[in-house]
């Protein structure tokens, strides 16, 4: 392509940054509407079960109270359609609120009271007296791993562990050096600091526009057109930022469809938050069992590799995510066994987050590393070189590109892993024992159809639109960039418009698919306008243009100029003027090339070396130093680039450390459900994390050679945390999170 490219690649600061930190941007719970009404959630207190009798009376009569809503007496025009499933839902039957007696899980939504005030429907919800019948109930994944099964029905977009190849079992059985563990992640709440929100402004004749949490405006559009059977055009859902996610907003949430009843049956625009607590009564990271079995050849090279995993999935749902696939993929080995399985309990369906599945299974792929290496005297770095994997062998394809070996050397290098001592406990500082370990990550880097549209004025002024989110990726800004440079703006020329229903088609936010597919149905629109508008130059009476292709300009300080005589030009303005016109609009689709797809398997990889400090007396582990090398394509701006990494570090040394949502298995409930007791790393957890991202050149992927940076940074950085504290230690500890008690 002709232009100059200015501002991709280029440190930007984010361009909705400003909104963000003075509170202007608003958030779904923010939106207000005049007689807005305020719902307020009565969660059940068993976790399985009936209801035989609810008595609302009380909290009908409080003050300010305008209805309490129950299965009783919900509106029959909720769940018209009560079998639809959202566009990221896995198999089975999605929760129906308030859609009869039943209870299947502890959290559950019994009630919604509305009132004139949020504090009015707090006061009034807990006068709400429910009686149960309860049933037992079963949320220990260890007591049901016997009914184990494969999944009946494969969840769209999640490959399935591949075909067995080679025969695993007789090359263990023949292996002289074997590791075999069993390894355990505790489940996790995503936690993001918005909490869930949805406000549903109502206007007369029941057109509704609804500000919602949620990772894609189109998702919740159709799931609340399905359910109430509402046609398109009566709701719009405008979601323009999300405080944080992680996947918890993939999926439409409860508050939404009680939020939307309510509006609907009041004639009212109404507002329903969760609470904290509330947050821990929707989906979450599954709490996954797996098995590991590594064999090795003296020198190191890997002859069998058996890995398994089963996961906890609700009573209602085939919730599946991607955990042993990675042990076919990241590494060299002709004889590869993988099994994944689900087994129900009673909670909620797990839902994905931060990178599903993946730091789950490479923290076990990685530990089993780390102990072959240990096992035969190997540097761990030198272990993976040994059994660097040149091709996808799960599909058979070339990778699209693979920079892991330049990660690997750049990031030993920046940590100065070559001083590394092979012995655990070798490393001291007064009482603490500092340790080194390091670990291999993978991620896709997927790209999906999405649409967008460019429309440029007469003015130079520049518009793109795509309907997908920004959930704290950087999204606007990297939209802002891409479209600048196709049409050589400034940044401050370009608006980004998204997380609106009404923009063109995309998928949900998610996946690390974001920049790759909406960045280039961003770029593909803007090329269009950009095509126009040189058609118009040309067709000028004595166009300096008249004969020149895209190749032979330049776009550029709203000019479309001869590259060879940047001085012979036309300007937009006269270039539209010229086709009649005064702004000019093109939307454009863009998908994955169906041919590369076929041949190259795109991921992205990352090399991360951490070190830990061991008080030895208290057992407490700090992470001092993290250095994560990412390949990844070309980077569009490095600064948000490292902010993404950053985060996912930090997840991962929560995964590592502290994150874990502990199941009351007498209540099956989750029982520490708020911040203070769920143990997110804070500011004074995080020492040095220092990011690098590799030269790789991709070609195959999407049109602009990027790949997603959302979540490769959590995939990893748990197991190198876990190795180094081995280093440090000489314990070996395989359930996550290594908390104090594990250490003594
Ligand atoms: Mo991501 S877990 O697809 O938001």
């Amino acid at each position: 392509m002709p232009n100059s490219e200015t501002h991709f690649g280029a440190p930007r600061s984010r361009v909705d940054g400003r909104l963000k930190v003075t509170g202007a941007a608003k958030y779904a719970g923010e939106f207000t509407a005049p007689d807005l009404a305020h719902g307020y959630v009565v969660s059940s207190a068993i976790a399985k079960g009936r209801i035989t009798a609810i008595d609302t009376a009380a909290a009908e009569a409080a003050p300010g109270v305008l209805r309490v809503f129950t299965h009783e007496n919900r509106p029959t025009t909720a769940w018209l359609n009560s079998s639809y499933r959202d566009e990221v839902a896995p198999p089975g039957k999605p929760f129906r609120p308030l859609y009869d007696a039943e209870v299947v899980y502890s959290g559950q939504p019994v009630a919604l009271v509305v009132a004139e005030s949020f504090e009015a429907a707090r006061d009034a919800a807990a006068l709400v007296r429910v009686t149960y019948e309860h049933a037992p109930h079963e949320t220990n994944l260890r007591n049901v791993l016997a009914e184990a099964y494969v999944p009946p029905k494969e969840r769209p977009g999640i490959d399935p562990p591949p075909n067995p190849r080679g025969d695993a079992a007789a090359a263990y059985a023949a292996a002289p050096i074997k590791v075999e563990n069993g390894y355990h992640v505790a489940p996790e709440h995503h936690n993001p600091m918005e909490p869930h929100a949805t406000t549903v402004v109502w206007e007369a004749g029941g057109k509704l526009t609804i500000h919602d949490k949620i990772q894609g405006a189109q998702n919740t559009q159709s799931y609340v057109t399905s359910v109430f059977s509402l046609p398109k055009k009566d709701v719009r859902v405008i979601a323009p930022f999300v405080g944080g996610a992680f996947g918890s907003g993939l999926r439409p949430q409860y508050q939404l469809f009680l939020a939307v009843m309510a509006s609907l049956e009041l004639k009212r625009s109404v507002r329903v938050v969760l609470t904290r607590d509330q947050m821990f009564t929707f989906g979450y990271r599954p709490d996954t069992i797996q098995t590991l079995a590594l064999g090795a050849d003296r020198e190191g090279r890997l002859q069998a590799v058996m890995h398994e995993a089963i996961a906890g999935t609700s009573p209602f749902e085939d919730f599946q995510e991607v955990v042993v696939n990675w042990s076919g993929l990241a590494y060299h080995c002709d004889n590869v066994d993988l099994k994944y399985k689900l087994a129900k309990i009673d909670t909620y369906t797990p839902l994905d987050m931060r990178a599903p599945g993946a730091p789950l299974g490479m923290f076990a792929l990685e530990s089993g590393m780390d102990e072959l290496a240990h096992a035969l005297k190997i540097d761990p770095l030198e272990l993976r070189l040994r059994n660097y994997a040149e091709m996808d062998q799960n599909t058979g394809r070339q990778f699209s590109s693979k920079e892991l070996r330049a990660a690997y050397r750049l990031g030993a290098e920046r940590f100065g892993w070559a001083r590394r001592s092979h012995e655990p406990r070798s490393m001291r500082e007064g009482r603490e024992l500092i340790g080194w370990g390091m670990a291999t990550g993978v991620w896709e880097a997927g790209m999906q159809q999405a649409s967008a549209r460019a429309t440029l004025t007469a003015g130079g002024k520049l518009e793109v639109a795509i309907a997908t989110a920004d959930i704290g990726t950087g999204t606007y800004t990297i939209l802002t960039q891409i479209a600048a440079d196709a049409l050589g703006l400034r940044m401050e020329d370009v608006t980004a418009r998204i997380g609106d229903s009404a923009l063109p088609t995309s998928p949900i936010e998610g996946g690390s698919w974001t920049a790759a597919s909406a960045g280039s149905a961003v770029q593909a629109a803007c090329y269009a306008v950009r095509e126009t508008l040189l058609n118009y130059a040309r067709r000028m009476e004595n166009s300096p243009l008249a004969n020149a292709g895209l190749d032979h300009v330049v776009f550029t300080a709203g000019h479309i100029a001869l590259r060879s005589d940047p001085s012979r030009s036309v300007s937009f303005a006269d270039a539209m003027r010229a086709g009649g016109v005064d702004r000019i609009e093109q939307e454009e689709t863009t998908a994955p090339d169906k041919g590369n797809m076929a041949k190259f398997s795109p991921y992205t990889h990352a090399a991360v070396f951490a070190e830990v400090r061991v008080d030895e007396e208290l057992g407490a582990v700090r992470v001092t130093r993290v250095v994560d090398a990412i390949a990844a394509g070309r980077i569009i701006n490095p600064k948000t680039a490292r902010s993404q990494i950053i985060g996912g570090v930090v997840f991962g040394i929560g995964m590592a450390l502290t994150e874990e949502s502990m199941l009351d298995h007498r209540l099956g409930r989750f029982m520490n459900h708020n911040i203070a007791e769920y143990h997110l790393p804070v500011n004074a957890d995080i020492r040095e994390i220092d990011v690098l991202f590799v030269d790789e050149e991709e070609s195959k992927a999407n049109p602009i050679g990027v790949k997603g940076l959302g979540e490769i940074g959590i995939v990893g950085t748990a197991a190198a945390i876990a190795n180094a504290v081995f280093h440090a230690t000489g314990k070996r500890i395989r359930e996550l999170p290594i908390t104090l008690d594990k250490l003594l």
